[in-house]
């Protein structure tokens, strides 16, 4: 994907031959044998979205080692794995969750996504900005009537050219069922449908890449945890190796290790074991935060430069740290803690973070 990349800084769109020359013309045939035929075949079914997705899509977001006095005195080494480098707006496990929806919406020839959300919700932001930025029409269902104001997130969605097509919570509830979607289908034309908060079998294709990219020993992986799809994408990729830890966003929310199984065994056709959810630090439940939770979010950006928000992150880097401090990790671990992204989402709560954090995200 890189070399492509490199051939092409130039900018304008390349046609499959021009693209297949330059490939030629910059490396030996012997080096790109295999990974032009890959490419081409992806090509010949999606060129554009390649061309768009390379240019500006970070495709190996880097580890990122955490110093610390607390980890060097218990003998504990964390990295964190930056996916919230991916890009500014579809970042993280949202565009882990994502790319292979597109790349299936683009093979089965769709033009129109629809698809769910609250009003704050990271998916629809991330959606409506990859729609824009690959070329389809996009319709956020949102959970709710139309307010008279609509939250920073939504006007951003509205702005990338979703459109926003309100429903009462009691309809909400009856998104996934086929009446539905009948319904929409019948209103909006054919389209593409991605679940709420991304979740689905091309997401956990999309999740387990990031495996492929650790390039480091180690024993831990952890990972913040909603719907479950974010672990159970890096437990196939994994298939059994090493220790998973989640850290749940919800309260008492005990069907998530029954939902991260379903996921695991629908698309790897086996379970792993290899997981473990903790549900000790949700700080009440789900978006619900305390002075301790901002300040520590606060001074991890200090510390260490890397921004976290409230609702995923915050919550599995204090709970990470907490756990480091009850010396729960043998000495000589290594964690990787994954940077799930999600940074637009501190715009939800202005009255902790002063609107400079999240303005860039908008
Ligand atoms: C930033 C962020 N991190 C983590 C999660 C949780 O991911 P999952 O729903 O796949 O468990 C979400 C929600 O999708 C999210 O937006």
């Amino acid at each position: 994907m890189l070399i492509v990349k490199g051939a092409y800084q130039g900018g304008q769109r390349p046609t499959l031959k021009t693209f297949c020359d330059c490939l030629k013309s910059q490396h030996p045939i012997h080096q790109i044998h295999s990974l032009s035929l890959f490419i081409i075949a992806r090509a010949c079914a999606s060129f554009k979205f390649i061309f768009v997705t390379m240019k500006s899509l970070l495709s190996h977001p880097p580890l990122q080692e955490i110093n610390d006095s607390l980890l060097t005195a218990e003998g504990v080494r964390l990295l964190v794995k930056r996916d919230d480098l991916i890009h500014k707006q579809i970042q993280g496990n949202k565009w882990r969750k994502l790319e292979y929806n597109l790349e299936e919406a683009r093979c089965q020839e769709h033009k129109l996504l629809i698809t769910f959300g609250g009003p704050f919700s990271n998916h629809i932001y991330a959606t409506a900005a990859a729609a824009n930025l690959f070329g389809f029409k996009c319709i956020g269902v949102i959970r709710g009537e139309r307010p008279a104001s609509l939250s920073p997130t939504l006007q951003f969605a509205e702005g990338k050219g979703m459109h926003l097509h309100f429903v009462n919570r009691e309809t909400y509830r009856l998104k996934e069922t086929e009446m539905f979607l009948r319904q929409l289908q019948q209103q909006f034309g054919e389209f593409y449908a991605i679940p709420e908060g991304g979740t689905n079998m091309h997401a956990l294709k999309g999740v387990e890449k990031i495996i492929g990219e650790l390039d480091v020993e180690f024993d831990y992986l952890a990972t913040p945890c909603g719907t479950g799809g974010t672990i159970a994408g890096l437990l196939t990729g994994l298939k059994g190796e090493k220790q998973v830890i989640g850290f749940s966003s919800l309260k008492g929310h005990d069907k998530l290790t029954a939902a991260v199984d379903k996921l695991v065994q629908d698309y790897a056709g086996t379970k792993y074991h290899n997981f473990k959810i903790n549900f000790d630090y949700h700080f009440g439940g789900y978006a619900k935060v305390n002075g301790e939770l901002i300040q520590f979010i606060k001074d991890f950006k200090t510390k260490y430069g890397i921004q976290l928000e409230p609702v995923y992150t915050g919550k599995m880097f204090y709970g990470l740290f907490d756990m480091i401090k009850s010396g729960r990790f043998e000495r000589g671990s290594t964690i990787i803690a994954l940077h799930t992204g999600g940074l637009q989402g501190l715009c939800g709560y202005p009255e902790y973070f002063d609107s400079s954090v999240f303005e860039e995200f908008f």
